[in-house]
C-alpha cells in the first residue's frame, strides 16, 4: 500500500527514473544508492536539514549526502566561499595559498596529523593510505576487519559485509570483476577482539605493513570499540613497527572535531578523511605523521590526482572546518542532543507498541535495527538480525516526508531543528506499524 501510495506522488521521477536506467546502469553513479524504496529518487534542491525532489515531495533528510553534510544543506558560508572560489578561478592546475590554509587548519585540529595530502574521495585518500604505510614499513601486508567499508577499490572491497556464518578470517571478495590477487596481501579478522589480531600479527612476523579500520565501526551499526581495545591496537603496532591507519570518513569531524581519534583518545599514525569534511564537496584527505608523508616528496611515493586541491573543494573544506571550529561549542552538543532524542523517542514510540528496535551510536551518527538484542558490538550480531522490517520502515518514513538511509544508518546537521525532530517522531509511529506488518 505504501508503494503504491509513494509510487503515485513519483511521476517525473518514475520518467526520469526510466529514461535513466537506458543509460546509467540501475538508473544511478553509486550502486548504494540503488537500495532505495520504491525507487532511486530524483532530486531538484536541497535546503536546510530539506530535500525537495522532482516532483515537488519535501522531505525532512537524514541521510545528508550518506554523510557530508554536517552543517546542512546550503549552508551559507559555504555557498558563499564557494562562489568566491568559482569567480577567482576554477582548476589553476598549479598550486594556492588556500591549500596550505587548508593543510594547517588539518595539522591543528587533527591529533595525529603533522603533514597531510588531499584527495577527493574516500576511496582514494584510503588507497593512498595503503601505499605509504607500505612504503614506509616496506612490508606489504595489510590487515582490516569484517564489516568495516573503505571504499570500492579492488584491495579495499574485501570482507565489507560477509554473510553472517562466514568464517571472518577468511578475505571474501565482495564484487564480480575483482581479480583473486586482490585478497593476495590482505588479512581479515574480527574487529574489537584483540586477541585475534595479535594471533593474525605473531603468524606474520615482519610482513604487516598496516592496520586500517574505522575506529567507531559505522559500516556495521554504529559500533563503539570497547574500552581498552584501541589502546591495545595501538600498543601493539607500535610495538610491531606496523602504521596504524584510521579511517575516519564517517567519523572525521562528525563525531568530534578532532575526530573519533580525539573522542577516543588514542591517535594512528595515519588517518582518512572525507564527507563531513567540506559539507558535501567532494574533498578528502590522507594525513599523518611527517615521517611516513615526507617520503611522497623526498622518496618516489606516488601520489597524484588532478582535482586534488582543487579551488572549489579546498574553499568548501575551509568554511566547512571554520564554522566547525569557531562554533564548535555549539555545533557538536546541538548535533548530540538531536540524534539523542531521535534515538530516545523512536525507542519510546516501539516500546509503547511492543515493538522490538535497537539505537546505538554516540548522536550525530547512529544505527537503527529491528531486533531484540539489547547491544550490537560485533560484526556477526549485526550480520545475523533480519534488514527487511528496517526496509519497510525507511519506505514508510519517506511517504510520510522523511528521508532515511535504506540500510539503518542516520545522519543529522546542524540545520535540523526540534521541529523536524517533532515532525519525524510523528511519522515514525506509523512506520513502525509497516515495519512489524
Ligand atoms: C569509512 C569509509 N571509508 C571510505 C569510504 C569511501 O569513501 P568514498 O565513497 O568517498 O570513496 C566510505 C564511504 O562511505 C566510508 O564509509
Amino acid at each position: 500500500m505504501i508503494e503504491r501510495e509513494l509510487a503515485g506522488r513519483l511521476h517525473y521521477g518514475r520518467q526520469l527514473w526510466d529514461r535513466a536506467r537506458r543509460v546509467l546502469p540501475g538508473g544511478v553513479n553509486s550502486n548504494v544508492k540503488m537500495d532505495e524504496r520504491p525507487q532511486p529518487l530524483y532530486f531538484v534542491r536541497a535546503e536546510g536539514s530539506r530535500l525537495v525532489d522532482c516532483d515537488g515531495n519535501s522531505y525532512i533528510d537524514f541521510t545528508c549526502g550518506y554523510g557530508p553534510v554536517i552543517l546542512g544543506h546550503g549552508y551559507p558560508s559555504v555557498v558563499h566561499a564557494v562562489h568566491q572560489a568559482t569567480a577567482r578561478g576554477m582548476l589553476f592546475g598549479g598550486q594556492h595559498e588556500a591549500e596550505v590554509q587548508l593543510a594547517e587548519l588539518l595539522r591543528d585540529l587533527v591529533p595525529c596529523i603533522d603533514m597531510v595530502r588531499l584527495n577527493c574521495t574516500g576511496s582514494e585518500a584510503v588507497a593512498a593510505a595503503v601505499r605509504l604505510a607500505r612504503a614506509y614499513t616496506g612490508r606489504t601486508k595489510v590487515v582490516r576487519f569484517a564489516g568495516h567499508y573503505h571504499g570500492w577499490f579492488d584491495e579495499l572491497l574485501v570482507s565489507t559485509h560477509p554473510p553472517a556464518d562466514h568464517e571472518e578470517s577468511v578475505p571474501l571478495l565482495e564484487s564480480a570483476g575483482q581479480p583473486a590477487s586482490a585478497i593476495a596481501e590482505v588479512l581479515v579478522t574480527r574487529w574489537n577482539d584483540l586477541s585475534s589480531l595479535e594471533r593474525l600479527v605473531a603468524a606474520h612476523p615482519g610482513k604487516i605493513a598496516a592496520v586500517l579500520m574505522e575506529p567507531i565501526m559505522c559500516n556495521t551499526g554504529v559500533i563503539f570499540p570497547d574500552a581498552g581495545y584501541l589502546q591495545g591496537v595501538r600498543d601493539l603496532c607500535r610495538a610491531q613497527g606496523i602504521v596504524l591507519v584510521f579511517d575516519e570518513v564517517i567519523t572525521g569531524f562528525r563525531v568530534h572535531l578532532g575526530g573519533a581519534q580525539a573522542l577516543l583518545n588514542v591517535v594512528p599514525d595515519l588517518a582518512v578523511f572525507g564527507k563531513a569534511m567540506a559539507n558535501g564537496f567532494p574533498v578528502s584527505c590522507v594525513g599523518g605523521r611527517r615521517e611516513i608523508l615526507e617520503p611522497v616528496a623526498s622518496a618516489g611515493v606516488v601520489h597524484a590526482g588532478t582535482f586534488n586541491g582543487n579551488p572549489l573543494g579546498v574553499a568548501a573544506a575551509l568554511a566547512t572546518l571554520h564554522e566547525l571550529s569557531l562554533r564548535t561549542n555549539e555545533i557538536y552538543p546541538h548535533l548530540m542532543a538531536l540524534g539523542t532524542r531521535l534515538m530516545k523517542e523512536i525507542r519510546k514510540i516501539a516500546v509503547g507498541k511492543g515493538i522490538p528496535v535497537l539505537l546505538q551510536g554516540p548522536g550525530p551518527v547512529f544505527y537503527m535495527w529491528f531486533t531484540d538484542v539489547p547491544a550490537v558490538s560485533d560484526y556477526r550480531s549485526s550480520a545475523r538480525i533480519d534488514r527487511a522490517p528496517y526496509a519497510r520502515f525507511a519506505e514508510a518514513l519517506l511517504a510520510a516526508g522523511v528521508r532515511v538511509i535504506p540500510g539503518g544508518r542516520w545522519y543529522v546537521s546542524f540545520s535540523h531543528t526540534d521541529a523536524d525532530v517533532n515532525r519525524t517522531l510523528e511519522a515514525v509511529s506509523g512506520a513502525l506499524d509497516a515495519a512489524a506488518r
